[in-house]
């Protein structure tokens, strides 16, 4: 299955994928990269295994809708069956959850519905958790309130840092995204309501 990701930083979690992705029997392939940051380290390891790459940068645009509709024309340029939003740092407007949407993955620093938003790993410390994790969902239009796919749990540490506590969890994360994205792509899946099944057709 043809995949595009969306990242916005250090590209970690899509070298995991990229990485996967050479043993033919993964069953997912990343077709591009689109991002909405020019200098982000996604770019340099997109480029290092060959994957085209787009930028989509919003200081181009006179408005919000008009990058919206810039990022999900950029998408289907790709022709992609599957999104992985992985560490992509700004909502998705209409036009791609009209165009992808149940298509589009994305990856979060919790554990689903606790601490959704930009900073995840800050609020679980913040909120005295001992354990935290990180979650796939189908994105909706909500803010990390899509159906959930996938989950693993992470221990929080008594002299966790924002920057110890979110290493460990994507070190966890990013065998959660590899695993959950092959699944979908050899399986398939069928969002009903809240809940994700994996195995069944897929909303191609
Ligand atoms: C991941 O933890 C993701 O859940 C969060 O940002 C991180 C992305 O890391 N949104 P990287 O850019 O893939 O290294």
């Amino acid at each position: 299955r043809r995949v595009v990701v969306l990242a916005s930083g250090t590209g970690s979690t899509m070298r995991a994928v990229l990485e996967a992705a050479r043993d033919e029997s993964y069953g997912a392939r990343v077709v591009g990269l689109v991002t909405d940051k020019e200098g982000a380290g996604a770019l340099d390891i997109a480029r290092e295994f060959g994957i085209p790459t787009a930028v989509v940068r919003l200081a181009d645009f006179e408005s919000r809708a008009l990058w919206d509709q810039a990022i999900a024309r950029t998408i289907a340029t790709f022709d992609p069956e599957l999104v992985l939003l992985a560490g992509f740092m700004r909502m998705l407007g209409e036009p791609s959850l009209e165009r992808f949407g149940g298509r589009i993955l994305n990856t979060h620093p919790a554990l689903l519905p606790a601490y959704p938003g930009a900073h995840g790993v800050r609020d679980a410390l913040a909120g005295g958790a001992k354990v935290t994790g990180c979650t796939v969902i189908v994105v909706d239009h909500g803010v990390d309130t899509g159906p959930i796919v996938a989950q693993a749990a992470v221990e929080v540490r008594d002299d966790d840092t924002e920057a110890t506590l979110h290493e460990r969890i994507k070190g966890v994360e990013r065998g959660l995204v590899v695993r959950t994205l092959g699944r979908l792509a050899r399986e398939g899946w069928t969002v009903t309501g809240r809940s994700v099944r994996i195995g069944a057709a897929t909303p191609t």
